[in-house]
């Protein structure tokens, strides 16, 4: 199959709307086509096509009890493919969308089975980039879509990646650029109790637990709202699927670092390869100086972060692609605090790595 690139700028997109014409009609008449949103690329089908749906997690390889997110143009198109149960629901969905969050709502009957994984819920999201709600408002449709990259790979942050791995395979590769936020959407759920509701984070993200503590207290609710982390590490019954899949992973071994002394114990497996280094300037001449001292020379660094922890996000899997191209055999990760995005991107290190010093 030939895949057509459609590049656009997220500063021209009113000049260049008619660029989306052809892959939005592509997208309703049932093909695959990869978009940008502010997160990460997107890997795009009609929701309420299960041959359509089907596609994706034959593509990606993605298991078929892994629900897939439904993507609207705007807070409107919610309420035909989904019910708002409650006024927290709501409230979440007037303040924080269109942006980086998904909401897990009761679904309706024309959203395709095979995109939720056969569940009674969908993930919904309206993303904030202006090209995914152009595209998505002109297919017309719902558009399940998981992240744009192999399963089990870090998922594709620019159009090089996603070029890469979907070339040849689906029709469409609309090109806008490195994503702004570069780790995926913060997946909510909302369970209401008799005394309270709880807002349960599923999946951390950019919208993080102290964002949502703000909203609820700024919001003045009925009853009192609990926000939560759902615990990753031991859940035995996932409320998310995707929880259970490894996840993000570069091919070579992941090392997260939190104690620099107990480097030594993993990397002297791996002494006759290249090292790959991220992490914040400090920690790169430290390390460096260690590895030398053992002997290791073939090092690749990458600086995590110029300005902000933001940046810590936006670089990850974007490092870990240049790790694999560099054929790296290791590559040790920097412990952030693990508060606010910091937790966030430590969930994805985390799931990421082999070992944890
Ligand atoms: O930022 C993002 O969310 C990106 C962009 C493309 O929008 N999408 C994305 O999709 O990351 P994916 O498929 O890679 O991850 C979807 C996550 C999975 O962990 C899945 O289990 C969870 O959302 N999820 C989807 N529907 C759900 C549901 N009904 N209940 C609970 N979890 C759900
Ligand atoms: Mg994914």
């Amino acid at each position: 199959m030939e895949t057509r690139i459609v590049r656009i700028s997220v500063d021209e997109i009113d000049k260049d709307l008619y660029l989306l014409r052809k892959p939005a009609n592509s997208l309703k008449m049932g093909d695959v086509v990869a978009f940008p949103t502010e997160t990460v690329y997107g890997l795009g089908a009609n929701a309420t096509m299960s041959e359509a749906v089907k596609k994706i997690f034959e593509l990606k390889g993605r298991p078929y009890d892994n629900p897939l997110i439904v993507h609207l143009h705007s807070k409107d198109e919610v309420y035909k493919y989904a019910s708002v149960s409650n006024e927290v629901e709501e409230k979440i969905l007037d303040t924080f969308t269109p942006g980086p969050i998904t909401v897990v709502l009761k679904k309706k009957e024309v959203i395709s089975a095979i995109s939720t994984a056969g569940l009674d819920t969908v993930g919904i999201r309206i993303p904030y980039n202006p090209i995914a709600r152009k595209l998505i408002e002109l297919s017309e449709v719902p558009v399940a879509a998981p992240s744009a990259n192999i399963s089990g790979k870090p998922s594709a942050t620019d159009p090089n990646t996603v070029i890469e791995e979907f070339s040849g395979k689906i029709p469409y590769i609309v090109d806008g650029g490195r994503t702004h936020i570069g780790i995926e959407s913060t997946v909510v759920k909302v369970e209401e109790a008799p005394e309270k509701f709880t807002i349960l984070i599923v999946r951390p993200g950019f919208v993080t637990k102290e964002d949502l503590e703000e909203f609820v207290t700024s919001a003045q609710f009925k009853k009192p709202v609990e926000v939560l982390y759902v615990d990753e590490r031991d859940v035995d019954k996932p409320i998310s699927p995707g929880q259970k899949y490894k996840h993000y992973s570069p091919k070579c071994h992941v090392v997260l670092v939190n104690d620099i002394n107990k480097v030594y114990e993993v990397v002297k497996e791996y002494k006759n390869g290249k090292i790959g280094l991220l992490g914040r300037p400090k920690f790169l001449s430290k390390l460096r100086k260690l590895l030398e001292y053992w002997g290791i020379k073939d090092i690749v660094e990458l600086e995590w972060c110029k300005n902000d922890i933001i940046d810590c996000a936006r670089n990850l899997f974007f490092a870990y692609r240049i790790f694999d191209k560099e054929n790296t055999i290791l590559i040790l990760v920097e412990r952030l605090e693990e508060k606010g995005i910091g937790y966030s991107i430590m969930n994805r290190v985390r799931k990421s790595a082999t070992y944890i010093v």
